[in-house]
């Protein structure tokens, strides 16, 4: 039997329910994986609360990402050994003891690595390095702020500016985690006071890279921190977290409204620049996103920190925690 994670619709994520079901036929193209670790991201948030674009209509499973074991191979694919241990990543359909997958979604897990990194490592720092190379043009000598550099995204960028050579100052909400950061030999971390603004501008520190998932006064602050030649990358807005199960759709329309906004005219006069993007678009574009994981996989950079553990029947207490934003490093749950 399978067994997963669903809801009938996005909008409240008290509606996630636990369901079994008999495995359907294998197709001739796709491997089988029994999943042993599934890495949970802020957007399965998102996703569950409706505030996610990318987000199916009706039912859907969330997740993105997984680690197992391979348990079956389809009659027409080459790739991949039975029992051979990999991770993977999904567009959606996460949340499940058994996966069927076209094995260009796969890579195989380092020998020396658990199930429970090998699930925290490809959507976290994909969206890292994406946001740091391709968009961020990110060089040696760099100055790199990252904000919620705790959290799954920003250690890997923390890590990944270290292992480019720039310098990564991180930016966290609360003081245990900048120790924390700090026991992990990133020297420059700041806790982000109620006026950020001002606080960038005591410091008199400038940036020639921002990664922004955060958004409001501490986007704009940020952008304002950048030098001539600067790039701010912003991939998501945590902002508009949701306090309850559901959004709060009119505090979301007042953030909304007040987000900042760029004025590409002024861009050109201060020689600074804005960039975004939205990784789940790599879904499509096997091609790219197998080029990025090649020049990741010789980037010497340590396996994903997995913060916090939960066995799979917990899903809603691992989300919670997550959605808290008290979190430090992969949110992961277990199978076994
Ligand atoms: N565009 C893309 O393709 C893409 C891909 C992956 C992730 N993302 C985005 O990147 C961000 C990081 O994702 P992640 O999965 O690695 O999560 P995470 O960083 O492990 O957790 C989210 C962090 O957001 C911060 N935060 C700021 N305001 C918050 C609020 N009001 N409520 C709760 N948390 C708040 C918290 O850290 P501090 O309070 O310490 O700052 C929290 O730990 C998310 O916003 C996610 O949506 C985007």
């Amino acid at each position: 039997m399978i067994r997963y994670w669903q809801t009938p619709k996005a909008g409240n994520r008290s509606r996630l329910t636990l369901k079994e079901c008999e495995s359907p036929p294998l197709p001739e193209h796709q491997v089988r994986v029994r999943v042993d670790a599934v890495g949970l991201n802020f957007a399965d948030i998102f996703a569950l609360t409706g505030l996610y674009s990318a987000t199916p209509g009706g039912a859907f499973i969330p997740g993105l990402e997984f680690a197992g074991e391979i348990l079956e191979i389809g009659a027409q694919c080459q790739r991949f050994t039975v029992g051979q241990r990999v991770m993977g990543v999904t567009r959606f359909g996460g949340y499940s003891s058994q996966i069927d997958i076209d094995p260009d979604y796969l890579i195989p897990l380092p020998d020396q690595w658990s199930m429970a990194q090998g699930a925290a490592y490809p959507v976290q720092t994909l969206t890292a390095w994406y946001a740091l190379t391709r968009l961020g043009a990110v060089q040696a000598n760099h100055q790199v702020l990252v904000h919620s550099a705790a959290g799954g995204v920003g250690l890997q960028s923390m890590k990944l500016c270290q292992a480019l050579g720039a310098t990564p100052v991180g930016t966290v909400s609360s003081e245990s985690k900048a120790s924390w950061l700090k026991q992990q030999g990133f020297d420059q971390v700041l806790v982000r006071d109620r006026h950020f603004a001002r606080q960038l501008t005591k410091r008199g520190q400038q940036f020639d890279l921002v990664l922004d998932a955060i958004g409001g006064e501490v986007q704009k602050a940020s952008f304002n921190a950048l030098n001539p030649m600067g790039r701010l990358v912003v991939f998501g807005a945590a902002e508009f977290t949701p306090s309850g199960q559901r959004p709060d759709y009119l505090r979301a329309l007042w953030r909304y409204l007040k987000r900042p906004r760029y004025d590409v005219m002024d861009m050109i006069s201060s020689n600074r620049s804005v960039l975004a993007f939205n990784l789940i678009w790599l879904w499509e574009q096997k091609s790219e996103m197998q080029s990025l994981l090649k020049e990741l996989a010789d980037v010497p950079i340590p396996a994903p920190h997995v913060g916090h553990r939960f066995a799979f029947e917990q899903a809603h207490d691992a989300l919670s925690l997550l959605q808290s934003g008290q979190t430090i490093g992969k949110v992961v749950l277990t199978l076994r």
